[in-house]
Order: structure tokens, then C-alpha cells, then sequence
């Protein structure tokens, strides 16, 4: 296990920021945090980094108890904050340069892994600038290049792609998705569903300080049951098949207004069987939408909230 926490407890005064947190990180998984802003994410990772002290609970990374003075630890991690970190007064090759400086001693070989962080997120081009000349896409690829240049082994991404422009957005993602097949484990942090279904195969979500559920996005949405849904336009269904339709197995939530039908199929339900329920049934249809379940319907399943709301 590369990274354990066990039963976590972090308070900011009466506000229990982290409740009993548990998670385990195996060597390899791009392993996300979901959860709306405020629900502890950041907490959980600085609880990891050993940046805050917490009340109750371990943590070990790489199999060892994590301490603010283990910095053997801590030169096999890379962090990449939430808040953008770089200093104003250094260029973009220089603020690269002092934190690799921070783990590699070697001239030469921090100038041949600077060169490479730089390449690696797009900013050749402006390595000569300092950060305020940089657009918010482009500060938080700096930001990333500072965190990954002395290749670590365990990469932390905190919300990094939080108001940044949809290119650098597409370059932050395929960039994590190059850094593990190149054999870095991940932690990714977001409130943004279709991140975590898209890039990590093992997912936790989080509400108020807790892990509330923890398995792969397909693993989520049949554990509490989530299907897949079907939207029929301009559809006119005799009261008879309204009742077929909302009694049959298949249909886990039904409803029927204005012509259109929606229906969320039950959670081992094929879309096809419910096609051929219609046409057993000579129920024509016209125009066909199909949406998978999605993460925040597992979030809505849970905690009768939204996590959508949460932008
Ligand atoms: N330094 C702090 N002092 C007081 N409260 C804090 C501090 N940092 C975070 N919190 C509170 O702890 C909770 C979790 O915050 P955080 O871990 O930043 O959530 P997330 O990263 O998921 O948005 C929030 O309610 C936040 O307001
Ligand atoms: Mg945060």
C-alpha cells in the first residue's frame, strides 16, 4: 500500500474537518477524491503530507508512518496545491529549478529533469516569463512542473483544474494520465464528476469529513443501485402501456408527462433489453436519448444532495 489512513480525526475549532477518515492507495491507481468544496479534500491531503497536525488517527506512506521531519518520505512525493504556489520574483525556469533544488543536488541532473518538467506541461515557450505575465491555464501548469520535475513516485493534484481554459485543462488531464502510465501513483482531488469518471479507476467519495463510499466508478453506481437512463420524445403511450412500462422490472424509476418518457432502467438492465419490451409490446418510439447514471446521482442517492450545486 503506498498510501494509509486510518481513522483520521482533524478539527478547526468546533467544525470536524476530517471525521474517522479512512483510505487506502495501492501502487499504480489514479485514485480520486470527489467531493463539494468544503467536504475535506484538501484536509485529507494535507493530512497525508504531514502539512497539519491532526487529533486522532495514523497515516503511512509507503508502508511507513508519515512525520513532518520524514523527508526521505517526502522527496518520493510530488504536491501540487490547490492554491497556485510559485514565486513572483522567479522566472518560470527558475521557479522549476528551486523546487527540483529541493530534492536533487545534482546540477546536471536537475537541469535535464527541469528541462523535462517544462517540456512535459507546454511551457518551453515561456520559460523565460514570470508568473503574473502568465495566464491562470498556464500559472497552473508552472504550478504542476514544480510539483512533478524531480519525478516522484506519488504525485498529489489538488483541484488543478479549477478555472483554467479548456486547452490547458485537456493538457493537465493527459498529462496525469502520462505520469502513471510512466509508473507515478496518483491522488486527485475535484468536485468535478466527470474528471474522476474519466481519469481514476478507484474513486471515494466525500461529504462533510467523510468517506462515504469508495470503489470504481461502475462499482459506485451499482452499489446504491444507479442505472442507466432512457428519454423518449413526442411518445403518446395508452394508459394501458403506462402501466406495462411502470410495472415491468426493468423500470426502476418511471415518469410519463407532456409525450416524453423518462425512465432510469434498473441497475443490471441493458438498454436493449428495455428496447425490446417496447417492440414486444408494439409501443412505438421516436427519438431516443440514452444517459448513463452518473456520480452525482450516486452523490444524490446518499446524501439527498446535489453535487452539482456545488460549482
Ligand atoms: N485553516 C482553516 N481554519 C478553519 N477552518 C478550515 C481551515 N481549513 C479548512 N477549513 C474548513 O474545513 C472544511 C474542509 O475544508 P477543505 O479541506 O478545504 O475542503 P475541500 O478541499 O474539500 O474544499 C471546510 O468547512 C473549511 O471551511
Ligand atoms: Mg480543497
Amino acid at each position: 500500500m503506498i498510501v494509509e489512513m486510518k481513522q483520521v480525526v482533524k478539527r478547526y475549532n468546533e467544525l470536524v474537518a476530517l471525521d474517522h477518515f479512512d483510505l487506502e492507495i495501492q501502487k499504480g491507481d489514479v485514485y480520486g477524491l470527489l467531493g463539494p468544496n468544503g467536504s475535506g479534500k484538501s484536509t485529507a491531503i494535507h493530512s497525508m503530507l504531514a502539512l497539519l497536525k491532526f487529533e486522532k488517527g495514523e497515516v503511512n506512506l509507503f508502508g511507513e508512518p508519515m512525520k513532518p521531519n520524514r523527508y526521505d518520505l517526502k522527496a518520493r512525493v510530488g504536491f501540487v496545491p490547490q492554491e497556485v504556489s510559485v514565486a513572483d520574483e522567479l522566472t518560470v525556469g527558475e521557479n522549476v529549478d528551486y523546487f527540483c533544488g529541493l530534492y536533487i543536488k545534482d546540477k546536471n541532473e536537475r537541469k535535464r529533469l527541469v528541462q523535462e518538467a517544462i517540456d512535459f506541461v507546454g511551457l518551453e515557450k515561456f520559460r523565460k516569463f514570470r508568473p503574473q505575465k502568465l495566464s491562470g491555464g498556464l500559472k497552473r501548469r508552472l504550478n504542476i512542473a514544480c510539483g512533478i520535475a524531480h519525478k516522484p513516485e506519488l504525485i498529489f493534484f489538488d483541484e488543478p483544474t479549477v478555472a483554467v481554459d479548456p486547452q490547458s485543462r485537456n493538457n493537465i488531464l493527459e498529462g496525469i494520465k502520462r505520469l502513471n502510465e510512466e509508473g507515478a501513483t496518483i491522488i486527485y482531488t475535484t468536485h468535478y464528476m466527470e474528471e474522476v469518471e474519466q481519469l481514476c479507476n478507484t474513486i471515494t467519495i466525500m461529504d462533510k469529513g467523510r468517506a462515504l463510499i469508495t470503489g470504481s466508478n461502475e462499482e459506485l453506481k451499482k452499489s446504491v443501485g444507479i442505472g442507466d437512463k432512457v428519454r423518449i420524445q413526442d411518445m403518446s403511450l395508452s394508459a394501458e402501456e403506462q402501466e406495462l412500462l411502470r410495472g415491468n422490472r426493468l423500470v426502476q424509476q418511471y415518469d410519463y408527462k407532456e409525450g416524453t418518457l423518462d425512465v432510469m432502467l434498473d441497475k443490471d438492465a441493458k438498454v436493449l433489453h428495455f428496447l425490446n419490451l417496447l417492440e414486444d409490446h408494439d409501443i412505438g418510439y421516436g427519438e431516443m436519448f440514452i444517459e448513463s447514471g452518473s456520480l452525482n446521482d450516486v452523490f444524490l442517492e446518499i446524501t439527498g444532495r446535489e453535487l452539482r450545486d456545488h460549482v
